[in-house]
């Protein structure tokens, strides 16, 4: 098995230009092994993603090991991360992992306000989005974007998400929503704010005229 600690993950430039076919190949091996019929990317979609800083590759010294990129749809309200490929001698130690959370910081700093979402029928992908806080959702709640759907034309399974009006898939969807992040560091910041008035209270001493239990518990509190 291959040396993990001697992996390191990257945001791809033009330097890595020279990965291009191996990303390919390996990309199409697997969709084949997988049976998902996930079409090839061009070289200049791929070399496009290197040269605008949307991709990240995982190197072995020279070795090419592992790759992602970003793509935003729908004026950028939505972002996915796509293509998640991982060398076969590199599985299984944590490098999706590694590589997944380069390219979700990646679209966090490219596209702050934008919903990060993927789709999966992969259960190691459904545990690192868990991980990065994405939550599953139903596909309502993804991009209008007709380019992106597009994408699923090249699938066995596209004649589903037909019938189905694109409304579900054999993919489970999964998405990242900055919003509830703002949502949870308003409440926590609320909170903060009731909390630093009440304990300065508590310290004041005018806490008198507070009968018992409640001035017991409030001493106890005021201990700790
Ligand atoms: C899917 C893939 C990217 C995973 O890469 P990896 O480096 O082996 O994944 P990691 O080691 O980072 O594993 C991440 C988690 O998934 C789990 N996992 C990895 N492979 C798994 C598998 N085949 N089945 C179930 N769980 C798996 C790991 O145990 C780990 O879970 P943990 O956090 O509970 O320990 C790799 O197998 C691959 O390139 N497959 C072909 C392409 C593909 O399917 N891409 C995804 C398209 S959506």
């Amino acid at each position: 098995m291959a040396d993990i600690d001697k992996v390191k993950v990257f945001i791809a430039d033009e330097k890595h230009l020279k990965y291009v076919d191996e990303i390919n190949n390996t990309i199409q091996a697997a969709s084949e092994e997988r049976g998902t019929g996930i079409a090839r990317r061009t070289y200049d979609y791929i070399a496009t993603k290197m040269n605008e800083g949307k991709a990240v590759i995982a190197l072995d010294g020279e070795k090419f090991a592992g790759f992602c990129y970003i793509e935003s749809w729908g004026h950028n309200k939505h972002v996915a991360n796509s293509g998640l490929i991982v060398v076969p001698e590199y599985r299984g130690q944590g490098l999706a992992k590694r590589i997944k959370k380069k390219a979700f910081e990646l679209s966090r700093l490219r596209f702050p306000d934008a919903k990060i979402f993927g789709l999966t029928t992969g259960l190691a992908v459904m545990k690192i989005n868990s991980e990065l806080g994405y939550k599953p959702v139903t596909f309502s709640e993804l991009t209008e974007d007709q380019d992106f759907w597009k994408g699923c034309q090249s699938c066995v399974n596209y004649d589903i998400l037909m019938r189905t009006q694109r409304t579900k898939c054999l993919c489970t969807a999964m998405l990242f929503d900055p919003a509830w992040e703002k949502k949870k560091n308003g409440f926590a910041q609320k909170e903060r704010g009731k909390i630093i008035p009440f304990r300065k209270w508590l310290n004041s001493g005018q806490t008198s005229g507070y009968a018992s239990p409640l001035k017991t518990k409030l001493k106890l509190f005021k201990r700790q």
